[in-house]
């Protein structure tokens, strides 16, 4: 009996080591003494054929995070993640890649709704030295994108380094819409990422979790600890996305004022929802409004959160972590901001009631259905021009989410019921706590490509490189999917 216990305390005392080393709060502590830094807009150049023309270089650098200490990273463009990218729907875009890194990588444009050979998932992998030009038309609303690499086990480090950006899609019915639109002034990126400095270096991976990946004991928006923004207007726009690559948030203000969320991941809601927090899993984004009074300061902060299904992942992802994320400074005499508008997106995602199939993906770390990531294997074959409700489940014991390349879709039902407002504009990112179930319908647009699949993963990204995904290949009715092919060859 008393060895049994004995190794019960063992065991008992390792797993308290593991989750008090991943509870922290930065709430009350942050100095926000540094200018927020906002990602410079990409130039741009259009040729002969009309085709909007980007230029990423993909490089090693170092940063100074804090003053006088250099950091090596990865950045696209300059040292730490990349310029924002904006197109309108309808543009023909193309993006040339070179890879300046001494290591393969690739570029995915998650949440863009492109060809499979373009998608720069992990068949679409880019030599050092190599340059890749993926070129698509924009066909789908005004959202806020973003760019990251996906090499296949590598993804979290090469996210981690610096590899990201935001990609902006405009389209003229949005484009008139009275939204903050100024971007850096009432229109802003807010990058959230998770980090924790080992002698100057970016955690170099010491400190993973080994059930939810890297956890961070600082955030920094845009690559700026500390950070402040001033700002001039009474609406000011926050564009937020979670690209840490394990960490859930969940946003709002200390006061507990509320804001107005205006879109998901995959752009505008019908209409403004009003709330006070809203829950971000890695991967994801969300536009909201807040109204500013002169002269305040007003923090974003990231709040405990109660939804993460059992003790153990409360523990393990930070029940009890908190973070004071970006201070906003408020001008003495505020610009008058026009009303948000009552009516905002016309829904374009499906709602299921054509579906044809149905299918189900059980999310394990170990896998999803049982099975591990095989780059040679095409998991589903759908139909080109065809409507799908997949039904997700997780009681995993520990957190995932699912993220669907190519698409937006809707969210039907979670755990039976109606989602909630934060869940009812386009998503292509979902956070499953453990013990839910969600129906998500999806429509297949094509173009069909039987030989390269598209990805659907778990998005914490640790979770993600050790194979909690699988792949997909659209094709014509009647057609078979084939063998994987990679296709970085579109120059
Ligand atoms: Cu944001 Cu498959 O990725
Ligand atoms: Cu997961």
């Amino acid at each position: 009996g008393s060895v049994v216990t004995v190794a019960a305390l063992a065991v008992g005392g390792l797993f308290t080591w593991l989750w008090t080393g991943s509870q922290v709060s930065t709430v009350g502590e942050e100095r926000f003494g540094n200018r927020l830094a906002i990602p410079p807009l990409a130039k741009s150049s259009v040729d002969e054929d009309g085709t909007r023309v980007f230029d990423l270089r993909m490089r090693a650098g170092e940063t100074e995070f804090e003053p006088g200490r250099r950091t090596p990273t990865y950045g696209f463009n300059g040292s730490y993640l990349g310029p924002t990218l904006r197109a309108e729907r309808g543009e023909k875009v193309r993006v040339r890649i070179e890879n300046g890194l001494g290591e393969a990588s690739s570029v995915h444009w998650h949440g863009m709704h492109l060809p499979a050979r373009m998608d720069g998932g992990l068949h679409q992998s880019i030599a050092p030295g190599a340059t890749w030009s993926p070129h698509w038309t924009v066909d789908q609303p005004a959202a806020t994108l973003w760019y990251h690499p996906h090499p296949h086990g590598v993804t979290e480090q090469h996210v981690r380094k610096g590899l990201a950006g935001l990609f902006l899609l405009g389209d003229e019915r949005t484009d008139r819409l009275a939204l903050p639109k100024k971007y850096g002034v009432d229109d802003l990126p807010v990058i959230v990422q998770d980090v924790r400095f080992d002698d100057g270096e970016l955690d170099g991976g010491r400190n993973i979790m080994q059930s939810v990946g890297f956890l961070g004991d600082r955030t920094m928006v845009n690559g700026t600890l500390s950070p402040y923004q001033e700002v001039g207007d009474e609406l000011i726009r926050l564009r937020l996305l979670n690209a840490s690559t394990a960490r859930t948030y969940a946003f709002g203000f200390p006061d507990g004022r509320s804001f107005s969320l205006v879109a998901t991941d995959g752009g505008l809601l019908e209409r403004p929802a009003a709330m006070e927090r809203v829950q971000l899993s890695p991967g994801e984004r969300a536009e909201i409004v807040v109204r500013m009074r002169a002269g305040e300061r007003v923090v974003l902060r990231s709040f405990p959160q109660d939804n993460y299904g059992d003790v153990w992942q409360r523990r393990f992802a930070g029940g009890d972590d908190s973070f004071d994320v970006l201070e906003l400074r408020a001008a003495g005499r505020l610009r008058t901001s026009p009303a948000l508008p009552a009516a905002l997106g016309e829904p374009e995602t499906p709602d299921g009631t054509d579906a044809v199939r149905g299918r189900y993906f059980d999310l394990k770390r170990s896998g999803i259905n049982g099975r591990a990531m095989d780059m040679g294997r095409i998991d589903e074959t759908v139909t080109r021009g065809t409507t799908e409700v997949w039904t997700v489940r997780n009681a995993d014991g520990m957190p995932h989410n699912f993220h669907v390349h190519d698409v937006q879709f809707r969210v039907m039902e979670v755990n039976g019921s109606a989602p909630p407002p934060a869940l009812r504009g386009p998503k292509d990112t979902v956070f499953l706590p453990n013990g839910t179930t969600m129906k998500l319908a999806l429509r297949f647009d094509g173009p069909a490509d039987p030989d390269t699949p598209y990805m659907y993963h778990c998005h914490l990204l640790y979770h993600e490189d050790e194979g909690m995904m699988g792949q997909f290949a659209v094709v014509e009715k009647g057609e078979r999917a084939g063998t994987p092919t990679g296709h970085a060859d579109d120059h």
